[in-house]
């Protein structure tokens, strides 16, 4: 619409102004708000514009492959993709507290973005998709205790010698208008309106330690369940049984639940395949209504739908072999299972 038509080519005209010729760095998460400051700054300035995108093995399936079609090749925009699986695996070995691996995967994130950003010696400018509500929530610091949101995305601490002066183009802007601006320069309308994913991505979801096997289950299990909500619609049937509002029919259950996902359990349980007997990994099923994500409700997710995506899973990917749906609302439990 006109109005976002005219506070794009404001905003560019701005970046174009405060960055001149200069080159710039941004470190793409493949979340909602680096996404649309590196589509913007790309329109803004193109190829001044280098993304790092690190790769840590944590994120959803095929989620480097997208972030790789969706900028660098229908876009255009430079991407550097690292492939730091390894570095983030080793760092990761051994380790089970939660807070511990927060910690590790935040600091470890910040040294590969680092020592990439260096190679980018030309770059005067670090961009970062900040946006209105994390400005607030770093004046009001610690707000959030041990889940500082978002913490290792901010890139803090950058080197001293490395002298970028920051770009924060989405500085005034709150989620809805960051997911509009997003629709308006071309990102797709699914990607921008997704759940939010925590920055420590599934090493939050592999209960105790975090091994490459059930980062891969996991992001299996996830895909599927996540599948199944956006291809399901909430029915009169779901209104009868006070699953939904009668103003929901229609919607799929992706857009009716704030947050979903799969949890790997580091527990075996016994199952039976044909005449065979298998022991294998759990996966718990979580998804939340919420409107601030400080408190939250369990989705009353149809049963058919929960059936639906417990024999996929069961069926589909080899490891796991029950599935359980997490029934707790925030508080007592919070929405992560770490
Ligand atoms: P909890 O589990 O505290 O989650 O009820 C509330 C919201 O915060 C997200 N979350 C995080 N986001 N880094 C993040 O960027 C984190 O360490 C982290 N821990 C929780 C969670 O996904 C939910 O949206």
């Amino acid at each position: 619409d006109w109005v976002m038509g005219d506070y794009i080519a404001e905003a560019v005209d701005a970046i174009q102004r405060q960055v001149g010729d200069e080159e710039v760095i941004l470190g793409l998460s493949g979340g909602v708000d680096s996404s649309v400051a590196a589509a913007l700054i790309h329109k803004a300035i193109g190829d001044q514009l280098t993304c790092v995108f690190v790769d840590h093995g944590l994120l959803r399936l095929n989620e480097g492959d997208m972030v790789m079609e969706m900028f660098a090749r229908n876009l255009g925009v430079k991407v550097i993709r690292v492939d730091a699986v390894d570095a983030f695996m080793g760092k990761l070995a051994g380790v089970s507290d939660p807070e511990q691996k927060r910690k590790i995967i935040g600091k470890e994130f910040v040294e590969v973005f680092q020592a990439e950003s260096k190679k980018l010696s030309a770059a005067k400018w670090l961009a970062q998709g900040t946006i209105y509500p994390d400005v607030i929530e770093s004046a009001g610091k610690g707000k959030k205790g041990a889940h500082t949101i978002k913490s290792h995305h901010n890139v803090g601490g950058l080197p001293e010698d490395m002298h970028l002066k920051l770009l924060e183009p989405l500085r005034e802007l709150f989620k809805d208008e960051v997911r509009e601006l997003g629709v308006a320069l071309g990102l797709p309308r699914e990607m921008v309106y997704r759940h939010p994913f925590p920055g420590p991505g599934l090493g939050v979801r592999i209960l105790g330690e975090v091994k490459r096997e059930a980062a891969t289950l996991l992001q299996r299990a996830d895909a599927i369940f996540i599948d199944e909500l956006r291809a399901t619609h909430a029915t009169e049937r779901d209104v009868a049984s006070g699953a939904c509002a009668a103003a929901d029919v229609g919607k799929s259950w992706y857009d009716l639940t704030s947050q979903a996902f799969a949890v790997f359990l580091p527990v075996k349980s016994v199952g039976v395949m044909g005449d065979g007997r298998t022991y294998e990994n759990v996966v718990a099923l979580r998804a939340v209504v919420t409107s601030d994500f400080m408190t939250a409700h369990w989705a009353h997710l149809p049963y058919e739908l929960l059936g639906r995506v417990s024999n996929r899973i069961i069926n589909e990917v080899r490891g796991l072999n029950r599935v359980v749906y997490d029934v707790s609302g925030k508080p007592p439990a919070t929405i992560e299972w770490e």
